[in-house]
């Protein structure tokens, strides 16, 4: 199977964390999100053991919570030790209810109002990742008028393209984000954030893109970072006591993709950043990272029911689903490639290839074309693995189709953490008599 927590038990139904998935679609109903809390554990757990391995004491993995935001998921990475970064009020708000503890959280995003910046200082939130000038200053002016000293890290911009190499180091310097080491505005930010009494500068991180499958840009953005450092210390004395790499490892989606190693990776970012501190007489810095995908991608699985499937002679098979892109939006948004088949017949052979539509009206609402599996009939249920990441999170009402649940399941035994919304909840904030 693609991941490890992945399965077939004696009845030839596909398990996630030793549950039968098509058990599960039948007590909870289609469409249905499934969670191993277990896979997300022990997630945290390889990422937290090569922490401590390989960086200084200190050094922290931060959940990348746009991958994955409820209630629950905030609990879990509570339990587990692990940071989170949030990227809005609503995902600061989730995990208050949660009881996350906002000290160890990082507040990201290119446009924070100043409603936003009010909010998060009065929650505690650990460190401003302060994106621009306009940023800096309203966090200046607003800390000072609540009469405090916000910590922060400047967002910089190393002018990465992950997805080339060393030779064509500038694709990243045109980017909605950050400050960009090439252009000097990096310098700028970080001598205007020493010379405020409100903010205090605590260090730079960087995002360099997500569903990474080599460490080479890591590498390559943990040296830009460490170098920038190192110049800032030259010219200005300060020495920063963290850098936070941002996210990006990639997730296995379909067989054939070569998922990076957490430990290896993080010992090769360890060793460029080791020796640029030498070369550079600084210390080794606090290492945060912020992985979403790698966490819970592979931890969600979403069952369907099969409704009517169509053969179009000499064209394709459309099977179609009891979802679609509400609930995954993901191929309609970037033709991202699944893996799918019948949790209901999970052991037989894969010998039909699908185009799997949603429910939608709208012809571009597909899951996936090309999919192979087993052959489906209405009233299967039909799985679409590693769906744990970007999917509720980015999940929609469009058609007025209600959002699935989300069932955990922990040692094989499940509990539902999310309710399937109503049509009531659909209409909730609307005022009927207007
Ligand atoms: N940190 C920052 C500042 C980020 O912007 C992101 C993702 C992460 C961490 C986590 O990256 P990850 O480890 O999950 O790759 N909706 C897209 C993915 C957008 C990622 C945005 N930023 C998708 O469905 O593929």
């Amino acid at each position: 199977m693609l991941h490890e927590n992945y399965g077939i038990n004696e009845k030839g139904h596909l398990t996630v964390c030793g549950a039968d998935t098509a058990a599960l679609a039948e007590k909870y109903g289609t469409p249905l999100y499934i969670l191993d809390e277990d896979f997300v554990r022990a997630k945290c757990r390889q990422y937290k053991a090569s922490f401590e391995k390989h960086f200084p004491s200190g050094s922290t993995p931060f959940f990348a919570s746009k991958a994955l935001s409820f209630v629950g998921i905030y609990r879990i990475i509570a339990e587990e030790g692990l940071g989170t970064d949030i990227v809005s009020p609503g995902e600061l708000y989730t995990a208050q209810k949660a009881g996350f503890p906002i000290s160890k959280t990082c507040f990201h995003g290119n446009n924070k109002t100043d409603a936003d910046i009010e909010y998060g200082i009065k929650a505690g939130v650990g460190y401003f990742v302060v994106d621009g000038m306009d940023e800096l200053n309203a966090l200046d002016r607003i800390a000072k008028r609540l009469g405090v000293v916000q910590d922060i890290l400047l967002r910089i911009t190393p002018g990465i393209d992950p997805h080339t190499f060393a030779a064509v180091n500038t694709g990243r310097i045109d980017s909605k984000f950050g400050s960009s080491t090439d252009t000097g505005a990096a310098e700028e930010i970080t001598r205007a954030a020493l010379s405020l009494d409100n903010v205090r500068l605590c260090g730079y991180h960087c995002h360099i893109g997500s569903q990474i499958f080599e460490s080479e840009p890591f590498c390559r953005a943990a040296k830009i970072m460490t170098e920038f450092s190192a110049l800032i210390k030259r010219r200005y004395g300060y020495e920063a006591g963290i850098i936070n790499l941002g996210g990006g490892f990639g997730v296995r989606y379909y067989d054939g993709q070569e998922e990076p190693d957490i430990d290896s990776f993080t010992a090769e970012i360890a060793e460029v950043i080791k020796d640029t501190c030498n070369k550079n007489g600084m210390k080794f810095p606090v290492i945060f990272m912020e992985p979403g995908r790698s966490i819970v991608g592979a931890a969600g699985v979403t069952v369907y029911t099969v409704g009517s499937v169509k053969t179009i002679p000499g064209f394709r098979t459309y099977v179609s689903v009891d979802g679609g892109m509400p609930d995954n939006p993901r191929y309609a948004l970037y033709a991202s490639r699944y893996t799918a088949l019948i949790a209901n017949k999970a052991s037989l052979p894969c010998t039909e290839e699908y185009t799997v539509a949603g429910r939608c009206c709208e012809s571009g609402d597909l899951i996936g074309e090309g999919m192979r599996m087993q052959s489906a009939v209405r009233g299967d249920k039909l799985a679409v693995l590693v769906t744990g990441a970007y999917n509720y999170s980015m999940a929609s009402n469009y058609n007025r189709l209600p959002l699935p649940p989300i069932v955990i399941v922990s040692g094989g035994v499940d509990r539902l953490a999310v309710r399937r919304q109503s049509f009531d909840d659909l209409i909730r904030n609307e005022l009927t008599e207007n």
